[in-house]
């Protein structure tokens, strides 16, 4: 238990950020001292809501406050101007996901932070939900066997007009990107998660994701692990869903539709987003945000009781986390070079489809 608050501050109070405040807001051991943001008005308000020091420059924000951490929750492509000034500020950093926009730059952003001796945590967000933490401790003590497929989709939408693009402020023309659900901003949890559920590492991949301001296409991955697993993703928010009246699901905790729509706990959800992993003794459905989990075997199919903080509970778990390891001395919970391992799946995915091979990593 951390002996005082952890005073963070932020950068960037988009949509993400703003689920930062809401997720730190009255914590015992969490207190958002300061945070910058470019959009004036959205500071002022975000600022009088949330009580912190507003700032429209985060190096102003980095030369005259006293952090202890500094979550960076910009656009993609911003990541690295952030976090290497962070660490040369001497400030520990959290970094959203994906930790950056090119291999290159996740690897300066690491070694500026190893220079100015400060951490550099990662936000494998997923990993703290409640439903996907249950998922892996089922997984560990043998619940499902051995692990043969972990699998998640996101197909719907409302036609090719009404795709959820990032775009170029995040993942700049002719990158990697693509839509809020696609297989670069969504889809790197998933590539985090499944080796973490597994316990595995991803050994080859196959796989097609969108460039950004390219037309778009149906995105996938197929990870081969090393200890046998199949990691199977399936993107596309250009098309239809094929849901029936009736199918879905009330939601446990917050979630978001694939167009980015909020969904609050105890709401009708159509389509909720949710993770399987099948094993040869058997099988799981994780609804990650709607906070529900099932378990199938031979002796059917039950619920399994959670514990924890439904979403968006998760972002004050991975704090907590973060405020454990600085405060305390635990272990880092989630790190940059995990952020990076991903990031280097993702990308291999993207040559494999180029040079039309399967591509090891
Ligand atoms: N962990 C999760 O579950 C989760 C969920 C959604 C988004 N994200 C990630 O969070 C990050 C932000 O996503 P978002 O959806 O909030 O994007 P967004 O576009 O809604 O917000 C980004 C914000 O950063 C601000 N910004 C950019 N440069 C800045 C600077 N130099 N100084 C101060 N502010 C600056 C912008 O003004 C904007 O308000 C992305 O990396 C995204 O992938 C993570």
């Amino acid at each position: 238990m951390a002996s005082r608050k952890l005073k963070v501050g932020i950068v960037g109070l988009g949509g993400v950020g703003a689920v930062h405040l809401e997720a730190y807001r009255d914590n015992p051991r969490i207190e958002v001292v300061a945070a910058a943001e470019l959009d004036e008005k959205r500071l002022a308000t975000l600022a009088s809501a949330h009580r912190f020091k507003p700032y429209g420059d985060f190096r102003r924000m980095l030369a005259e406050e006293t952090l202890d951490l500094v979550c960076v929750a910009t656009t993609v492509a911003t990541h690295e101007e952030v976090t290497i000034a962070c660490a040369k500020a001497g400030r520990h950093v959290l970094c959203e996901k994906p930790i950056a926009g090119s291999i290159d730059a996740a690897k300066r952003m690491i070694a500026a932070c190893a220079e100015a001796k400060v951490k550099l945590f990662y936000c494998a967000t997923y990993r703290f939900l409640p439903a996907v933490a249950k998922a892996r401790a089922l997984i560990q003590a043998g619940a499902v066997g051995r692990v043969l497929l972990m699998r998640e989709q996101e197909v719907g939408g409302a036609g090719p007009e009404n795709r959820h693009i990032m775009g170029f402020a995040h993942y700049p023309k002719g990158t990697p990107g693509g839509s809020g659900f696609g297989l670069v901003d969504h889809g790197i949890h998933l590539i985090d998660l499944f080796g973490w559920l597994s316990g595995s590492e991803v050994e080859t991949v196959f796989g097609r994701g969108n460039i950004s301001g390219d037309a778009a296409s149906v995105e996938y991955l197929l990870m081969n692990f090393r200890n046998g697993a199949l990691g199977h993703l399936l993107y596309e928010d250009g098309t239809f869903p094929t849901g029936l009246p009736g199918e879905g699901l009330f939601s446990w905790g917050s979630a978001w539709t694939l167009s980015g729509a909020y969904v609050p706990p105890g709401a009708w959800q159509a389509a909720p987003g949710s993770i399987h992993v099948h094993g040869d003794k058997g099988a799981l459905r994780i609804f990650h945000y709607a906070n529900q989990l099932f378990l199938t075997d031979k002796d059917g199919t039950r619920q399994v009781a959670l514990e924890g903080r439904h979403a968006p509970g998760h972002f004050t778990a991975q704090m907590e986390a973060c405020a454990a390891t600085l405060l305390n001395g635990a272990a880092t919970a989630t790190s940059a070079e995990e952020g990076l391992a991903a990031l280097e799946v993702l990308m291999a995915a993207y040559r494999s489809f180029e040079e039309r091979r399967v591509v090891a990593l």
